[in-house]
């Protein structure tokens, strides 16, 4: 095995690596009679399925045709993520599939990428037991990818890039765009924050922001091809810097409004600590943000929350979002809950479940404490036994879908801008929409509205999304 490291050599831009990449996809194509297809599965936050346009992007250009069927591809690429331990088993679980996959049809090629591969344990695991893995990379170099293929491509061999350090900021890759309407715009990388429980700061590295003018340009250049809505990314978006003009966040946002052509405007995450009044002012001023915020808050007690590390308070949390509510009329808030944290009782989820009804969330992921080896947390002593877990998480679980259910019902009867995304996935005679406050709405329609917004009646809400009626098709 052979860890290429050098950045220019992987990313295509010495020894012709794209044009011998594209004469070989050429060749082996004809020799198919048929194109060669790829096919990128995600896993994982919105930054991977960033990533995953951005590879799609890449194969596409290369010559591939894109197939989201995995038994049709020539080529599949894994995008991982480590967050919690299941999605690791997932992947894992998949991988054997691909190998039965790979015994009928020996030519598929198989890569892997994403948080997984920044870890080390992940690697040894891959090199000893899944010999059919052909390529990896991590998330500091999608740009490899060209170089390993064709590595993969011309010699059969196992072409593995995956880097610690470096800048992850990779201007000018191409992209598949999932929809041609909306699209993320990624403005930071990595994470400081090390919350105890976290294997981000680990796999994706110090947080690194990138240049205003760089994301300006991307949204200026995704306004000009169709692009009407926008989601700014990062692990914690609050804490963007750009590194040449001081300019924070919000001053971020009120740019990104200015552009001509973007009618929605979203970020995540956020993270509580760093969120500030000037950024709360902006979203109440500017019309193009949209009225919703993902704000995780992990646990509702002080006791938790400072063995989390996460550097607030209940009390702080209450105190911004009050605010948000004040300044954001409508404001949807959304956001993460950790039950079973190490050390957790059963007082610690009562002021969680409290801390929910008082904020009385749109919605609220809520995962179960998954020990990540190599972070703090999975080293404390006072681990909570699993069927304690199951009970308090489904403690949890009932309090955040009546509150939540409640909550999204405020809007019945209204009329609102709903922007088409597809088409019903069970029922095509209805499209798929969502609010500017993100919550998502069904409504007979057809093809033809995908992309564009609609005035929609809220007739009635069923659980998590409301059913709709187009406002001018009713007389
Ligand atoms: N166990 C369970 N949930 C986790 N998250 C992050 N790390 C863990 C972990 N070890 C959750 C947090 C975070 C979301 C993206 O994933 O709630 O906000
Ligand atoms: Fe992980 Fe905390 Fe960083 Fe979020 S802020 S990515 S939870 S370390």
């Amino acid at each position: 095995m052979e860890i290429m490291t050098d950045k220019a050599n992987a990313a295509g831009t010495e020894d012709n690596i794209r044009p011998r990449l594209y004469e070989k996809i050429r060749e082996l194509t004809e020799a198919a009679g048929r194109d060669l297809k790829a096919c990128v599965v995600t896993f994982g936050c919105q930054m991977n399925e960033r990533d995953s346009e951005k590879i799609r992007g890449t194969l596409r250009s290369a010559g591939y045709a894109l197939t989201e069927s995995e038994k049709e591809a020539d080529l599949v690429i894994y995008n991982t993520c480590s967050v919690r331990e299941n999605a690791d088993v997932r992947v894992f679980g998949r991988l054997g599939y691909l190998h039965s996959l790979k015994d009928k049809k020996p030519a598929l090629r198989i890569g892997l990428c994403g948080c997984m591969a920044q870890e080390e344990r992940v690697r040894e695991k891959i090199e000893k037991t899944y010999p059919f893995v052909d390529i990896m990379f991590g998330t500091h170099n999608i740009s490899s990818l060209e170089g390993l293929l064709l590595k993969s491509l011309e010699t059969g061999e196992r072409a593995w890039d995956v880097r610690k350090e470096g800048s992850r900021i990779e201007e000018e890759l191409p992209e598949s765009r999932t929809y041609p309407f909306k699209s993320g715009v990624n403005i930071t990388f990595g994470c400081n924050n090390f919350c105890t429980y976290c294997i981000v700061p680990y796999v994706r590295g110090r947080e690194e922001s990138r240049r205003a003018g760089d994301v300006l340009e991307e949204i200026r250049n995704l306004a000009a091809e169709g692009v009407t809505e926008v989601m700014l990314l990062g692990q914690n978006v609050n804490s963007y810097g750009d590194s040449e003009g001081m300019l924070t966040f919000p001053m971020l946002l009120k740019k990104v409004c200015e552009i001509d052509g973007i009618r929605r405007v979203r970020f995540m995450s956020s993270h509580p600590a760093d969120l500030s009044d000037e950024l709360i002012e902006v979203m109440g001023s500017e019309k193009k943000i949209c009225p919703h915020i993902h704000l995780p808050v992990q646990s509702g007690s002080d006791r938790i929350l400072k063995r989390m590390n996460r550097h607030y308070t209940k009390a702080h949390y209450i105190e911004i979002t009050d605010k948000l509510r004040k300044a954001v009329p409508g404001i949807a808030i959304t956001t993460d809950i950790i039950v079973g944290f190490p050390g957790e009782t059963r007082e610690d989820v009562d002021e969680t479940i409290e801390l929910v009804k008082r904020v009385r969330f749109d919605n609220a992921f809520t995962f179960v404490y998954s020990p990540r080896p190599g972070t703090p947390a999975a080293d404390y002593p006072d681990q909570v036994p699993e069927d304690i877990v199951k009970k308090e998480f489904d403690r949890v679980l009932k309090c955040v879908q009546e509150t939540a259910r409640n909550e999204i019902k405020r809007h019945e009867g209204e009329v609102q801008e709903v922007l088409v995304e597809h088409l019903n996935e069970k029922d095509p005679s209805l499209v798929t929409g969502r609010l500017p406050d993100n919550t998502v709405v069904h409504f007979p329609g057809n093809e033809s509205m995908i992309g564009q917004y609609l005035k929609v009646r809220l007739e009635k809400c069923e659980g998590f999304y409301y059913m709709g009626k187009r406002e001018d098709d009713e007389d």
